[in-house]
């Protein structure tokens, strides 16, 4: 299948491109600048210069592709997140750059569209498990965006194509820069984890996202839950961090740094237990690492430099 990718360089689209080359599609990938066009040949694909805001542009790139995967974001950094003014970019990717995918996946006639999603909108939901058929996502001001790029995706589908939306969970892995602050924060003792200590967090591997892409290409249309099969409770995950960043436990306890985040970070207060269920069974897909404490244990190799990278380890075989 030949393979448009918007995104294709960021934390989930980096370990998805040799996995779709790998699969046998024929991958192009947006690249911006040489250092990201040589990032996306060695990954065995096609890089391609084009402005996602630039509809005509787009329209000209996607043509010729049976498929195409959007996993273009602009998350701020946790310094920025505060502030709604951090989240514009990120917004008119999720509303217009989609829309402008969608139009030209529609008028190359690709067959498929993939869109990234969150699934930090679904509502405050205790120790209950949820999903897409269960839950009804309850946005804030940044993340109504969601919604709209899921209503292009919806539109894709009622033209007649296979539309497919992935709400992730928290994403961690190698190549997350929010794991790096994460990590950075845990050594200082500081529990990156809002809410009560007792509610949910649901995460998922930056590779298990990724061969969730590659499965995504597989499904019906749909809205799916793409997180392991173990979400932590936030001490759980707090405690997961510190270990991985070599404390015994974490010092100041979860919820006093989220408050930092304000109203733009509210629903990562939420308590979410999500069930990935429903995609296991479309794609017979499963995450490599059943919970974070087993992803986090094995970012080995923090980098000593406190804004450096975190590298992978081999990690254990898989389950
Ligand atoms: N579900 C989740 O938990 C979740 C979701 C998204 C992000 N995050 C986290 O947030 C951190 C930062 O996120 P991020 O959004 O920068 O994600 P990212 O995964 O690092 O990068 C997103 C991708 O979108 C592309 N992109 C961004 N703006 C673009 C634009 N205007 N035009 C074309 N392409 C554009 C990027 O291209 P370039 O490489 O050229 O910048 C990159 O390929 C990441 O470390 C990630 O862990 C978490």
């Amino acid at each position: 299948m030949k393979v448009f990718v918007a995104g294709g360089t960021g934390a989930v689209g980096r370990p998805s491109l040799p996995l779709l080359v790998a699969a046998g599609h024929e991958v192009t990938a947006v690249a911006r600048g040489p250092a990201k066009q040589a990032q996306v040949e060695a990954a065995g694909a096609i890089p391609v210069a084009v402005d996602l805001f630039d509809a005509a542009a787009v329209a000209a790139a996607v043509t010729g592709h049976d498929a195409v995967v959007n996993l273009a974001t602009n998350i701020p950094s946790i310094g920025r997140a505060a502030r709604a003014s951090g989240w514009t970019v990120n917004d008119r990717l999720r509303r217009e750059a989609s829309a402008h995918l969608v139009d030209a996946a529609l008028a190359a006639g690709a067959g498929r569209f993939v869109q990234e999603s969150i699934t930090f909108t679904y509502p405050e939901s205790g120790d209950r498990w949820i999903d897409a058929a269960t839950a009804t996502p309850e946005p804030t001001a940044v993340t109504e965006s969601t919604l709209a790029a899921q209503a292009e995706v919806e539109r894709f589908t009622a033209a007649g194509g296979t539309g497919v939306v992935l709400r992730f969970g928290m994403f961690y892995g190698p190549g997350s820069s929010h794991t790096a602050t994460m990590l950075r924060m845990a050594r200082w003792g500081l529990a990156y984890c809002g809410g009560a200590p007792g509610g949910y967090t649901s995460s998922i591997h930056v590779d298990d996202a990724a061969t969730a892409v590659v499965a995504a290409l597989g499904v019906p249309a749909g809205v799916y839950d793409v997180v392991d099969d173990r979400p932590l409770t936030r001490r759980q995950y707090a405690d997961a961090l510190a270990t991985a960043a070599g404390r015994r436990r974490y010092v100041r306890g979860p919820g006093r740094v989220l408050r930092w985040g304000g109203a733009q970070a509210a629903l990562l207060l939420r308590s979410q237990r999500v069930s990935n269920r429903r995609f296991r069974e479309a794609a017979g897909w499963a995450p490599r690492w059943r919970g974070a404490d087993e992803g986090l244990a094995a970012l080995e190799a923090v980098s000593p430099d406190p804004g450096g990278p975190v590298a992978p380890s081999s990690g254990p075989a898989s389950p």
